[in-house]
Formats: structure tokens, C-alpha cells, sequence
């Protein structure tokens, strides 16, 4: 029988049947018309025409090590040809040795021996770290900051600041108590990060002066509250970078107080700040690391955590606690090892933060030319922001950020004969935050195309 060959669907039916078809409940009608991608490579995405989008912010920091990666598309190629599927009762050697890996770089980093647990996506691994808190302590409530992102699964949402993604579906867990980010470009104090001797610590300590304060009982030596859930940068919030000296001062109040720390490095995680971990150039030992995103490039997902010892020790989180078909897949765990070994073999931390001090030399290059709009640029390694701003160079201008990242997915800039679009995304409390993750494979005339296309917006947008 003559089978009829299927024609490829226009943009514009696509356009229609997504129309029709599609939840709107996901991130992907923040922008009309939504735009839709057939190809990608290296730092770039291609639209149906095959123009090139330089993105600058490679899925949300998952495909760090570039798209298509040769390395990596190979060792999923090799698992589909031998073990592209096992029930996760059972153990495959890639999931034990991307464990081992993992638990042996914890332990040479902080000291400390611990165990990995897997799972699928970033909220459920933030899930079971909720679970191994609650488990440990016995209690439920939890710290985190102001602009948080933890995910959004329902316990996820209960410890992300943000009230939007709560306010339809009630409460289903204990909120979190949130508290305030040192954000420094707008300290919720008015102070000077130079001057401040980081007063927010010293705000948030008083809080267990006396049980009248409320976090601490000093006669039982027990407070009310049972882990801190924090990024070690903080990501949706606006890739911002705590002050020096932050991060173990906190740590030593929460010690002091029987409360553990629970380090998001989902996003910042596997060298987006030019260390493996980013809570790494903050010398804090964390309790519990949580990762997933970049472990397997965007490949088969994997998340997971790593717990120390006393935490997640068999007698104390044993066979069951938690469960999900796809957890430690073998396709996935494959591609997380194969990264592992590259991040062993490559120089990640020394190319990685000098791209990255190029990339925000030629930012505050851009910044001189646009004072008052670019209110604030920085970041870590390829973690940068760029905080977009009213004249004064202080408001925040979350329409004029939408319009400048709306206007790159046109796809018309053009550069010579070549026209080109350019892939930001959006974060910050205001949403004027572009949010920087360009991919670890970006070439120094790939970052100068970039401050091309910004420059090209800016003007397009009339910023000043
Ligand atoms: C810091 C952080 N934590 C948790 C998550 C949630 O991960 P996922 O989207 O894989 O559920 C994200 C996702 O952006 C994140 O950036």
C-alpha cells in the first residue's frame, strides 16, 4: 500500500494548533507570537530558515557544554545501542559511578563523606532534599531568600519566594520564611556593600537572641526551624552574587543554631561560576548539595543530591523513601558521567572565568556607552546580569527589558550580509534582569557578535 508523505506543517499551522492544542500553563507564552526552533549548534539556535539566534543563555544554564555536543551526543548514542532502558530498581555501573564521582569530589572539596540520591528534574530532587531535612530534624520549617527559585512543584513553590506561583493553588506545605538576599545594587537597608560590615547577617542573627525574637528557644537550645534553602548564586532572582564573607557568616549562625544548609546548585552548578560547585568560592561546607540542569547538557535529565553521611545514612533513609520510574535513567546517567570525565579532563575552572572576564570587561564597555539604562552589570565565571533600568539609573524598567528581549527573537539584526537574532531571558525580582549563561564553548569572536547584537538592540530600543 502506498503510504502518503507526511509534508512539513507551515510556522504558521504549527502557530494554530499550539494555539489550540497547547497548555499556556508553561513558560512558553511570555512571548506573542511564541517562537518556535528547529535546529541548534555550539552556542546557536536556528530558526525554520536557519537563522542563526546566538543564545546567551543555553536553556537555563542546562546545556552548559554547548549544543550538540560531539563528546556528549556520543556517549548517549553508545547507551541507545546497549542499555537505553532499565527499571531503576535495578543498578547499571554508569549510575554507581556518577555516585561515586560526585560523593568523591564532596568529600575532597568539604571534608566530608556523604551519598548521591537521584531523580529526575530539579523540583523533585529539591523534594527529596525537603524529605531528608524533615526526616533528619523532624521539624518543617524551612529558611530561604527573597527571590529565591527552588522550582515549582508544590513543596518546590512553598520555599521560592515568589507568591505567583503559589497564589492559585493554596498552601500544601509550610512556607518558607524568607529573608533578605544581600542584593546589594538595591540593599533593602540603603547600605553600601564597601561600608556595610554585612548588616542583613547581623539582622537575620538577631532574630535567636531571644525566644521573644522567634527563630530560637535558648533554654531547650532548639529552634523552630530546620534547614536554609539557598542558591549559592542566586539564578531567576538576577544572577546575583552574595558579598565576600556572606555566605560563612551565615553559615556559622546557622550552625550555632542546629540548622542545616541546603545548597541549590541547580543552575549554578558544574562550573557556571567557574568551580564545579558555586557555593565553592564562598568557602562554606554545605550540608546538602542539590543539582540536576547541566549533569547531563540537556540530554536525558538527571537530577539528584548529595547528603552527608549522618543525613542520608541507609539506617536513616532507607529502600523506598523516595521513588520515580525515570530517576537515574540509563541514558542519562551515561551522559552525566561522560560530563563528569570531561569536567576532570578539561580545564573548566581556568576557561570558564576567563571567558567570563572578558565577557563583563566588553559588558562595561557597553555599560559606558548606555550609563543610565544599564544600571548594574556583573557576575561570576559565565554567570552575568545586566540590570536594565529607567533614566535615572536606578528604576527598574521591566518593559523595556521585555522589549529588548522580545525584539532579539526576531531574528533581523544583521551583522554584515548575515542577519542574526539573539536569545536572552528575563529574571530579577522586577524582571529587568537579563540573566547571562552563554555556553562554555563560546569563542572570544562569538562574545564580540554578542556585544554586537546588544548594541544593535539598545539602539533599536532607543536605551540611553
Ligand atoms: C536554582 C534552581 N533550583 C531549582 C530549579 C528547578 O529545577 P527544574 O526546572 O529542573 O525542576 C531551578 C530551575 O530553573 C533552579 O534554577
Amino acid at each position: 500500500m502506498a503510504t502518503k508523505k507526511a509534508e512539513a506543517l507551515t510556522h504558521a499551522q504549527l502557530l494554530e494548533m499550539d494555539r489550540q492544542y497547547c497548555s499556556f500553563g508553561d513558560t512558553v507564552h511570555y512571548y506573542d507570537p511564541p517562537k518556535i526552533f528547529s535546529d541548534c549548534e555550539g552556542s546557536f539556535l536556528y530558526d525554520e530558515d536557519h537563522t542563526p539566534y546566538l543564545d546567551l543563555q543555553m536553556w537555563y544554564s542546562a546545556a552548559n557544554f554547548g549544543y550538540k555536543n560531539r563528546r556528549l551526543n556520543e556517549a548517549l548514542k553508545r547507551q541507545i545501542d546497549r542499555l537505553p532502558q532499565l527499571a531503576c530498581q535495578y543498578l547499571h555501573a554508569e549510575k554507581i559511578e556518577v555516585a561515586a564521582r560526585i560523593a568523591q569530589y564532596c568529600e575532597k572539596a568539604f571534608g566530608l563523606k556523604g551519598r548521591v540520591h537521584f531523580n529526575v528534574g530539579g523540583s523533585q530532587a529539591i523534594e527529596d532534599a525537603i524529605k531528608i531535612v524533615r526526616n533528619y530534624s523532624g521539624r518543617n520549617l524551612m529558611f530561604a531568600f527573597q527571590g529565591s527559585y527552588h522550582g515549582r512543584t508544590l513543596a518546590a513553590t512553598s520555599i521560592t519566594s515568589s507568591y505567583r506561583y503559589r497564589r492559585r493553588y493554596g498552601h500544601f506545605s509550610d512556607r518558607a520564611h524568607f529573608v533578605f538576599y544581600p542584593y546589594c545594587f538595591r540593599c533593602c537597608y540603603g547600605l553600601k556593600p564597601e561600608t556595610c560590615n554585612l548588616y542583613c547577617e547581623d539582622q537575620f542573627e538577631r532574630n535567636f537572641d531571644t525566644e521573644y525574637n522567634s527563630f530560637w528557644d535558648p533554654k531547650e537550645q532548639e529552634s523552630e526551624f530546620a534547614a536554609f534553602f539557598a542558591e549559592s548564586v542566586q539564578g531567576t532572582g538576577g544572577y546575583m552574587v552574595p558579598p565576600q564573607g556572606y555566605f560563612p557568616r551565615l553559615k556559622a549562625t546557622l550552625d550555632k543554631h542546629k540548622i542545616l544548609f541546603v545548597d541549590d546548585e541547580i543552575q549554578m552548578g558544574f562550573f557556571r561560576t567557574g568551580k564545579f560547585w558555586g557555593i565553592e568560592n564562598f568557602d562554606v561546607r554545605p550540608d546538602i548539595i542539590v543539582f540536576g540542569k547541566a549533569l547531563t547538557n540537556g540530554l536525558n535529565p538527571i537530577a539528584g543530591l548529595w547528603a552527608k553521611e549522618e543525613l542520608i545514612s541507609p539506617d536513616l533513609f532507607p529502600p523506598g523513601s523516595t521513588h520515580s520510574t525515570f530517576s537515574a535513567n540509563p541514558l542519562g546517567t551515561a551522559v552525566a558521567l561522560e560530563v563528569l570525565k570531561m569536567i576532570e579532563e578539561e580545564d573548566y575552572e581556568t576557561q570558564v572565568n576567563a571567558q567570563g572576564t572578558y565577557f563583563l570587561t566588553c559588558l562595561r564597555q557597553l555599560q559606558q556607552r548606555y550609563p543610565h539604562c544599564l544600571g548594574d552589570v556583573g557576575g561570576l565565571g559565565l554567570a552575568l546580569r545586566i540590570e536594565i533600568c529607567k533614566e535615572d539609573g536606578r528604576t527598574p524598567d521591566p518593559q523595556m527589558t521585555h522589549r529588548i528581549a522580545s525584539e532579539g527573537l526576531k531574528g533581523d539584526l544583521r551583522v554584515g550580509e548575515k542577519k542574526y537574532g539573539l536569545v536572552l531571558d528575563v529574571g530579577g525580582y522586577y524582571k529587568n534582569v537579563f540573566t547571562l549563561a552563554p555556553s562554555f564553548t563560546i569563542t572570544k569572536q562569538e562574545i564580540d557578535l554578542a556585544m554586537d547584537l546588544l548594541d544593535q538592540l539598545f539602539r533599536r530600543c532607543g536605551v540611553s
